[in-house]
């Protein structure tokens, strides 16, 4: 078996980015919209450092406009992480792409998503689970509509509340509220911390926003004893090498932590965040992690088994994805 082949577990992907560049590409044609500053001569997305893809992002998004737009995105999305052997994946979306916060607009958008995740499922033998996440440059006060848009969804499908942006502006405490809103709805957290952030912002995510899941983490590394804690409470990190090293928060492959954490037994698990932005995909990452650290199928076996463990799916579903994973 190659890593193409092996069945993977997604748990950390941005949806509108999961699709490849000519869907949106193609999009903006057909809506007029011109967003061609954001691709280079070959198609590919150009940004020059985190703040600028952030922009580079919102741009992207332009073109997405109504259900339908998102009903053919997730299809998009769902075809193209498939074919890189995806089997169950959980992607992040935010309501402010979606009727920017209102409840009744952003139900008819995720009813669109759920539609076409049942088609891919059928067609491309991928389950999919989605996670609200809000912006946290927009502030805390978008944060609790978009828990509200959460709150009101919460279901088989919508399963999860997170928070992505830009990390370093304001503190998790700001956006308890939010995360306290999600939990009492029966949503499962995680937040993107220790991407830009130091072990401090890794620590007050987990203290003050309690979440199950860090996206990132990495920079938790820094402080030895951090890692002893998120290993003896089970805390799952959701590391996306290949994004942490095009958008150097890392150094280098050789310098990743993931290796260091994973060996100081904390839950890691990989993942490819926004794959068309670092040209990337599940099987790539596999490949430069056997390159780096010499991991073999027996270790993304592994990891795979991690990401169902702290997948935010119900318990049939879990049991049926991790069947086709021992199958395999
Ligand atoms: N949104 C999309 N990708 C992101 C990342 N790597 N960090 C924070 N927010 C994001
Ligand atoms: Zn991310």
């Amino acid at each position: 078996m190659t890593f193409a082949d092996l069945p993977k577990v997604e748990l950390h992907l941005h949806h509108e980015a999961a699709a490849p560049p000519q869907f949106i590409r193609a999009l903006a044609a057909e809506k007029q919209i011109d967003i061609s500053g954001i691709f280079d001569d070959d198609g590919n997305y150009v940004y020059r450092d985190f703040d600028h893809f952030l922009k580079v992002y919102d741009t992207a998004c332009l073109p997405l406009q109504t259900p339908r737009d998102f009903y053919r995105l997730t299809l998009a999305a769902l075809e193209e992480v498939a074919s890189d052997g995806v089997i169950y994946c959980e992607t992040f979306v935010s309501p402010d792409f979606c009727g920017q916060g209102d409840v009744s607009a952003w139900k008819e958008y995720l009813a669109a998503m759920q539609e076409a995740s049942v088609e891919a499922e059928e067609r491309f033998a991928i389950t999919h689970k989605t996670i609200v996440t809000c912006l946290r440059h927009l502030g805390p006060d978008k944060a609790k509509v978009t828990a509200l848009c959460a709150a009101e969804t919460v279901g088989d499908y919508l399963v999860g509340f997170g928070m992505a942006g830009a990390e370093l502006m304001g503190r998790p405490g700001d956006f308890a509220y939010a995360f306290d809103m999600a939990r009492e709805a029966g949503l499962h957290l995680t937040c993107h911390a220790g991407e830009w952030g130091g072990p401090d912002m890794v620590a007050d995510t987990i203290k003050d926003l309690k979440v199950a899941r860090i996206g990132h983490g990495i920079n938790a590394a820094k402080d030895p004893e951090l890692v002893r804690q998120i290993a003896d409470q089970g805390i799952v990190l959701e590391v996306c090498p290949g994004s942490n090293v095009v958008l150097k928060a890392v150094d280098g492959w050789d310098s990743h932590p993931i290796k260091h954490l994973r060996d100081a037994g904390v839950k890691v698990t990989v993942s490819t965040d926004d794959p068309p932005f670092f040209h990337t995909t599940m099987t790539n990452e596999f490949e430069m992690l056997h390159k780096t650290f010499g991991w073999d199928l027996a270790d993304f076996k592994a990891l795979n088994t991690n990401a169902i463990e702290a997948a935010f799916c119900d318990e049939a579903t879990r049991a049926a994805i991790k069947k086709r994973l021992e199958d395999a």
